[in-house]
């Protein structure tokens, strides 16, 4: 679907990927909903970004918040397109250092928070998308939306300390397909994205050695990745109508070592 003058909804679009996506999105004429936390930097965002921007502050682990987000993008003509980057991580380990069971809350928060807040992302997203018309000619023809999900190379090989992380982002991967088929028959599409070390500011919180021996590992180019090379990845899955059920590692190449 061509995005200009469509309405889109950014999960996470307060920072990182999600703001960068933003930023595309409003390049291909789109406007943008960045949803994001209350706590969030959305309403300076928001503002940098200009009138093709709205920010709708919600937590996306509350389905109630997140679907009134969702509305407000909704408002703009008809939820077309949903990229869902909000996301984290936190480190735990199946035994702790005194070689106790590890914590299920913390494996627990971060299911949530990815997994759970995910299937929020496909359900509330295409309930609103499943309510629109096909798009006419103009704007591609024969789809109601698409929606993009984030996961991560640590759904194919987490490290030690990602047990709880590689167990969401694999829970993501393995969605997408089922997601694609059972959205099929209301002419939405959906793909994920597996990035692999994006210069965000998730990333900015680590050592500047363990920076750039993570950049060091990057086979080509070796580099961490930028946030916009995301946000170009994102609009064309978005755009490109044929693109379907099909989770793209974004790494440059990387294999992640155990630790
Ligand atoms: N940066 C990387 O290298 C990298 C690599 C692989 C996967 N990812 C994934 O990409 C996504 C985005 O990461 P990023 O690097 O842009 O991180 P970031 O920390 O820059 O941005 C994440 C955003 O999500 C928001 N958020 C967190 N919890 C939320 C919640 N409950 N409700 C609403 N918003 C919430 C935060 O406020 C923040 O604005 C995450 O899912 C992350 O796991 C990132």
């Amino acid at each position: 679907m061509e995005l200009k003058g469509l309405s889109i909804a950014i999960t996470g679009g307060a920072s990182g990927l999600g703001f960068a996506t933003a930023r595309r999105v409003i390049d291909a004429g789109g406007h943008v909903t960045l949803i994001d936390l209350p706590t969030s930097d959305g309403t300076s965002v928001a503002e940098e970004l200009g009138s093709s921007a709205t920010f709708a502050p919600a937590d996306i682990t509350d389905r109630d918040q997140f679907a009134a987000a969702l509305d407000v993008a909704d408002e703009q003509g008809g939820l077309r397109g949903l990229v869902h980057c909000a996301g984290a991580g936190r480190r735990m380990r199946i035994l702790d250092k005194e070689g106790k069971a590890g914590s299920v809350e913390d494996f627990e928060f971060v299911i949530k928070l990815n997994l759970v807040g995910s299937f929020n992302a496909l359900s509330l997203g295409a309930e609103r998308m499943a309510r629109l018309d096909d798009l006419a000619d103009d704007n591609g023809g024969g789809e109601r939306g698409a929606i993009v999900l984030t996961a991560s190379v640590a759904a194919f090989e987490g490290q030690i300390g990602q047990i709880n992380y590689s167990a969401s982002k694999a829970g993501i991967v393995g969605m997408t397909i089922v997601a694609a088929r059972d959205l099929a028959g209301k002419h939405i599409r959906v793909n994920t994205i597996a990035p692999g070390t994006m210069d965000t500011p998730l990333l900015s919180r680590l050592r500047e050695d363990v920076r750039e021996s993570l950049a060091a590992s990057i086979p080509n180019p070796s580099r961490l990745g930028r946030p916009s090379e995301f946000g170009q990845l994102a609009v064309s899955m978005l755009e490109n109508a044929y693109l379907n059920g099909e989770t793209i590692r974004l790494d440059g190449a990387i294999r992640m070592a155990p630790r």
